[in-house]
């Protein structure tokens, strides 16, 4: 499908896996111009190499580390010297481990809202402002529908969620004005690196198979079935497409009906 998004460009974080790497291929197939981050600089070679192969698109790779400041103003520059704006920004990249209060310690909170919060928000810092000197563009943060669903086993993540939804609302506030949509994508399970790690590791610790963790963790999903990472870039592509030109502030899960709330 033709979105209307062709010459456009766009960031987007964690794009050598899963569903940052899912929204990078649906972006170069609707023919905008990418500035991939991630921190293993082969692997990011790799896919910036593949999508300028089989798309009519530039494609540049900035291996960065995106939890720390000089990361994020690294990704920021390099895109601009490259392409001269951003129109779009994807904030993905994160890694939040699970743990309850007592279980996961105080380095591992900082290290995980590094960069899935400071992360998100230095980088929504550095590029609203080249968004206002281009007239307007679109910011889609990659939640988490744990931010909803309150977990005592993963408290870092939910809260980080929490926070984030609530920060994508308000500088939608701040950005309609000026043309600047923001909208968040709450996954649910999506079959990604992250998610068959996270299987690995519960069933390791309830002596049971992979998959019998993953039909228990499924029960209550009214698909009964992970998500795929396309179907979630699916969403982003259009929400940073023309035709989602009155959709701001939206905060949309993309999991199969299992979140638990109106
Ligand atoms: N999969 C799910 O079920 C699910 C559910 C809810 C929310 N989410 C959210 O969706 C997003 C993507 O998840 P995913 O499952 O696609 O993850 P993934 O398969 O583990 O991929 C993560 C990507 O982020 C990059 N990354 C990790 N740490 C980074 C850092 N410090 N700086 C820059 N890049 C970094 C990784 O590459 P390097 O390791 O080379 O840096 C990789 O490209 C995350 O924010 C996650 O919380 C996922």
């Amino acid at each position: 499908m033709d979105l209307g998004l062709r010459g456009k460009v766009a960031i987007v974080t964690g794009a050598s896996k899963g569903i940052g790497r899912a929204i990078a291929e649906e972006f170069a197939a609707e023919g905008v111009h990418l500035a991939l981050c991630a921190r293993g600089q082969a692997l990011l070679q790799e896919v910036a190499a593949a999508l300028q192969r089989q798309h009519d698109v530039q494609v540049l790779p900035v291996a960065a580390d995106l939890s720390t400041l000089a990361g994020v103003q690294t990704l920021v520059r390099q895109t601009v010297q490259r392409f001269g704006g951003v129109d779009i920004l994807v904030n993905n990249a994160g890694a939040i481990r699970a743990g309850s209060l007592l279980g996961k310690p105080d380095a591992e909170w900082h290290e995980d809202w590094a960069l899935k919060v400071f992360g998100y928000v230095r980088l929504m810092r550095e590029v609203f402002p080249v968004l206002q000197a281009r007239g307007g563009g679109r910011i889609i943060n990659i939640i988490g529908g744990a931010g909803r669903q309150p977990n005592p086993g993963y408290l870092a993540g939910g809260g980080a969620n929490a926070a984030l939804m609530n920060i994508t609302k308000a500088l939608a506030d701040e950005g309609g004005p000026q043309n600047i949509l923001v909208n968040a994508i709450n996954p649910g399970p999506i079959r990604t690196e992250r998610w068959d790690g996270l299987m690995a590791r519960l069933a390791a610790e309830r002596g049971q198979t992979p998959q019998e963790v993953e039909a228990a963790w499924l029960r209550d999903n009214p698909l009964r079935r992970p998500g795929e990472p396309r179907e979630v870039a699916a969403l982003a592509v259009f929400l940073a497409s023309p035709r989602a030109s009155y959709i701001n502030g939206a905060i949309i899960p993309v999991d199969g009906g299992a979140t638990r709330c109106i």
